[in-house]
């Protein structure tokens, strides 16, 4: 059989080498409880120490206001509902959008059904929000506004920066699923004014079932899992040394080879793109808008989706809509808020 060819990386990416070569001792040596107090406890502890390091610095944040999660559905999870419940006093609005992922999209409806009331912004044709929209949504019981730095199935980038702006003017926290930006473009959490941001490890060359919440020092939350008082209380449970340990490296990796990767990556991406059109197999979405370096939006010419990447699974594989939406036979929520046809849009992710 033909090699198939992997095109699906916003879904998930392969595990570098060197990341793989950096957890095993800590499943097979060091293997001690990083709250222990003896020397292999102390082992890990370190090994843990450097990964907060690692993590922070991919995002201009300081070690001690990364919480390490199993993954960025988690640490949404711990962000929104955290946050609401630690600040109800101050009000029971959210701001957040039609396309955020369904980690988002979920909890906020879980919240709903708990008295939280939620603006839903739309997006353009672009994929973008209007900053007027926003401004005109917020209420002076807003808390909370959770907008993510890059969509997972159109690749477009949201005016961050902007957003954090309008978020501190008017005292709101604001939140950021950076799942998809981390490592492909560059964040600061301090340049954006952003108190919350999320990612996740499998996305970055690193292993799966690791993720973070990056937490501002005075911002309040409320944790969700209760028990030994790891990550100052706010997320109980053993330590996962290998995986901590593997999501560090990966960050460190990303931003040792960013330029490296980026170059390479829109090389691709952009010969991929001319050739599906000079074929005439569909046009390429959110071309000349900003958007994520590994993302590729196309809209079939002939054909619905679905059958397309069924009858090329032989040769790629790819996406027509984010991985959870796999199991739905409807059309992604993403590309039916954006387009007319969304049964013909294909994602290819590098
Ligand atoms: C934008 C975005 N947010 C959240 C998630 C969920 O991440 P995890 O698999 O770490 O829970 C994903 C993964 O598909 C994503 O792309």
């Amino acid at each position: 059989m033909e090699k198939i060819i992997y095109l699906d990386n916003a879904a998930s990416t392969k595990v570098d080498q060197r990341v793989l070569d950096a957890m095993i001792p800590y499943f097979t040596e060091i293997y001690g409880n990083a709250s222990s107090n003896h020397v292999f406890g102390e082992q890990a502890k370190k090994a843990i120490d450097k990964a907060r390091e690692q993590t922070a610095n991919i995002i201009n944040a300081r070690p001690t206001e990364i919480i390490f999660t199993s993954g960025a559905t988690e640490a949404i999870n711990l962000a929104l509902k955290g946050y609401v419940e630690a600040n109800f006093h101050k009000g029971n609005h959210i701001i957040t959008v039609k396309t955020e992922h369904k980690a988002v999209l979920a909890t906020c409806e879980y919240l709903e059904e708990r008295g939280i009331e939620v603006t839903y912004l739309s997006v353009n044709k672009e994929g973008l929000i209007s900053l007027q929209k926003l401004q005109k949504a917020i209420r002076p019981e807003t808390i909370l506004i959770a907008i993510m730095y890059a969509n997972n199935e159109t690749g477009v980038i949201q005016p961050i920066t902007a957003i954090g702006k309008i978020a501190r003017e008017n005292n709101i926290a604001f939140f950021s699923d950076a799942t998809q930006a981390i490592g492909k473009i560059k964040v600061d959490v301090a340049n954006d004014n952003i108190d919350m941001l999320c990612f996740s490890g499998h996305k970055i060359n690193g292993p799966k079932g690791i993720g973070v919440l990056y937490k501002k020092k005075d911002i309040q939350l409320t944790p969700l899992i209760h028990g030994g008082g790891q990550e100052n209380g706010l997320r109980a449970g053993t330590y996962n040394t290998p995986l901590i340990v593997g999501l560090g490296k990966a960050c460190e990796l990303a931003v040792e080879e960013f330029e490296k990767r980026r170059k390479e990556t829109l090389e691709l991406r952009d010969k991929f793109e001319k050739d599906i059109e000079k074929k005439g197999i569909g046009i390429v979405c959110f071309k000349n808008g900003n958007r994520v370096p590994h993302i590729s939006c196309i809209q079939l010419n002939n054909e619905e989706a679905d059958k397309f990447l069924i009858k090329n699974s032989d040769h790629f594989v790819a996406s027509n809509g984010s991985a959870c939406n796999a199991a739905l036979i409807e059309a992604s929520h993403v590309y039916k808020e954006i387009f007319e046809e969304p049964n013909k849009i294909i994602r290819i992710s590098f």
